[in-house]
């Protein structure tokens, strides 16, 4: 098994070189990392438990006070350390968490696989049980902690045959051991479990209204907490992509979900319920059904009948993870439920980590939109894996790091937090540091541009999802059409169309509605268009498709020029030039596949005379 080695550590390089194994608590690992630290000043921990997750650091006669719950105080020795390795202000005040639960989701499976992995096998498993090096464990827990994250999810969401085992007998003093390896990191386990798993322990239904089905789940809760008595909680697909749920037996998801919470609720876990149910088998001939809507139409209506301790998790937007899509309207329609919202780290269609994509910018467009208030706690689908730098492209590693302080407080600044993790992770010189930063700012719209047009959405290669098929989807089962002919492209979701506008709250359906005030970006999203409609800036629809797929494919061009000229550590430069080949290939290919694929239905040819293919 790969040893961690220093250049895999990312952002951690900044910090004392050992990760201190000794440590039981979060607050002994505070201290543990303050005393290994050459620079950090010094600093008393007071142990405040009123503070809870959060964290007070004042100046305290030579040194300072770092005053804070068990793991505020950890949180605030992160960053203190991280302050003084990036030659920034202390974080003197008080800090606390925005959201409660700070979640990272793993899709790994027990034979190894990780689902949606674009960095190596599974970090936890490997051949259908657990296998993992404890040194790794302690590097990833301290990680997620340095950044703030409090809850590891270890399992994919689609729980298979030998999954079934993470809560029962078997396999669960493993999973009480690995819980201890993140306990002194603040680091708390969840797992995915299966809806149905008490049809495998003998009970002849999941019907959740049935007493035998929750007396089962209740038993089960009490087995796996008597094993880890601090497990955050389970989090369920339910009724999504064929896993079971409460439709089959004709209930509805909060029967589902309050069955499951009312059994983790003596043991203070929590129920983190997915949101993503749609029909997968919709037939492309059926006009009516538009899959956007799905979400809304199965939980809007159920708003105030979960538990305390359920949150929905809802992904960003009302698709799956697009590189454009508008906020998902459950956001707005459910203010008496506890929400989650959820993001994909993986870059599943957004360059496989092999392309540059780093997701802060997109994620402040995601909190404009979205008052934070709303949400009570974020997720994030993980990109890691058992590669030696964890996340495949060692630039991919900003996700985590902008997700965990993201998480933390979705006011952070996506400028401010991609320069400090370039500073904490290379030691540029500043013009290089400036280039750096300027490549990953702009990554996520090079991407769009050279990919997908105006928030129109899977022309993707299908399963894989990484390169163009602008027909892959059309006329396949998954609900993901956009209807290009030779005069028009895109799906009419005003109120002239399927009617989706109208699930936001009135102001913001108008603004969709309305084809010059909705976000030109999203213009293919909402609206039908024809190739001769003219933009905002006097070009049509046609030239604008062709201009942002051949400047796309340029800026990706200018990006590895950037690359090229960054004095990166070797390990990283290799990587990273390697990888580039690739995303220049990648970028030229979804140019040219779909330049030629609108030419060919429209017959309009550029306007600047560019080549595309016929
Ligand atoms: C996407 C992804 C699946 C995943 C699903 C989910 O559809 O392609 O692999 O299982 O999302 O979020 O559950």
């Amino acid at each position: 098994m790969t040893k961690p080695a220093n250049h895999t550590l990312t952002w951690l390089k900044c910090l004392p070189e050992t990760a201190p194994c000794a440590a039981k608590t979060p607050m002994e690992t505070a201290r543990a990392e303050l005393d290994a630290a050459a620079c950090a000043p010094k600093v008393e921990l007071a142990l405040e438990p009123s503070l809870g997750e959060g964290f007070r650091l004042e100046p305290q006669g030579e040194g300072y006070l770092l005053a804070g719950g068990e793991t505020g105080v950890l949180y605030g020795a992160y960053r203190l350390l991280m302050a003084c390795a990036a030659g920034d202000a202390l974080p003197l005040g008080s800090h606390a968490p925005y959201y409660a639960l700070r979640m990272l989701n793993c899709w790994d499976n027990a034979d190894g696989t990780i689902e949606r992995g674009y960095s190596g096998r599974s970090l936890f498993f490997e051949g259908g049980r657990f296998d993992y090096d404890p040194d790794r464990m302690r590097q990833l827990a301290r990680m997620l902690a340095s950044v703030g994250m409090n809850v590891l999810c270890i399992n994919n969401v689609n729980v298979h045959e030998n999954e079934h085992q993470l809560i029962e007998e078997a396999w669960l003093p493993q999973l009480a051991e690995l819980a201890a390896l993140f306990r002194p990191y603040g680091v708390r386990l969840m797992v995915s479990i299966d809806y149905a798993h008490p049809l495998r322990g003998g009970v002849p239904t999941a019907d959740p209204l049935d007493a035998r089905v929750a007396q089962w789940w209740k038993e089960r809760a009490d087995l796996v907490y008597s094993y880890v008595p601090d497990l955050a909680g389970f989090l369920v697909k339910a009724d999504s992509e064929h896993r079971p749920g409460p439709f089959t037996y004709g209930r509805t998801h909060a029967d589902g979900a309050n069955m499951l919470a009312k059994a983790l609720a003596p043991h203070g876990g929590t129920l983190v319920w997915r949101c993503f149910v749609y029909n997968c088998m919709q037939d492309w001939r059926d006009t009516v059904t538009d899959r956007p809507m799905a979400a809304y139409q199965h939980y809007a209506y159920l708003d105030g009948q979960f538990d305390g301790n359920v949150i929905l998790q809802v992904k960003n937007g009302p698709f799956d993870f697009q590189v454009r899509e508008p906020v998902s309207p459950l956001f707005y329609a459910m203010p008496k439920t506890n929400l989650a919202l959820e993001v994909q780290l993986a870059q599943e269609y957004t360059g496989h980590q092999t392309d540059i994509y780093a997701m802060p910018p997109m994620w402040k467009e995601i909190f404009d939109d979205l008052p934070p208030s709303r949400v009570m706690a974020m997720a994030a689908v993980s990109n890691l894996g058992r590669d030696e730098n964890y996340t495949g492209h060692p630039f991919a590693a900003v996700n985590l790091f902008a997700y965990g302080m993201t998480a933390w407080d979705p006011a952070t600044d996506p400028a401010q937090v991609i320069r400090l993790w370039c500073r904490l992770t290379y030691s540029l010189p500043a013009q290089q540091e400036d280039a750096l930063h300027a490549l990953l700012m702009g990554s996520r719209r090079v991407y769009e541009k050279y990919t997908a047009p105006l928030g129109l959405c899977w022309m993707v290669e299908p399963h894989t999802h990484y390169g163009p098929s602008p027909m892959g989807y059309e006329y396949a089962l998954w609900g993901t059409y956009h209807k290009a002919n030779r005069d028009a492209v895109g799906i009419d979701r005003t109120s002239r169309g399927t009617g989706y506008a109208a699930q936001y709250p009135a102001e913001m359906a108008a603004r969709y509605e309305n084809r010059e005030t909705c976000p030109e970006l999203l213009l293919l999203f909402f609206h039908r268009m024809r190739y001769d409609d003219v933009m905002a800036d006097g070009r049509t629809l046609i030239q604008r498709i062709y201009d942002d797929h051949f400047e796309g494919c340029d800026e990706a061009e200018e990006m590895a020029r950037v690359l090229a000229s960054l004095d990166l550590p070797p390990q990283d430069a290799q990587t990273a030039h390697e990888r580039m080949v690739r995303q220049l290939r990648n970028a030229r290919e979804w140019r040219d596949v779909t330049n030629t694929f609108f030419y060919r239905l429209s017959g309009v040819p550029d306007a600047k005379g560019r080549k595309i293919y016929d």
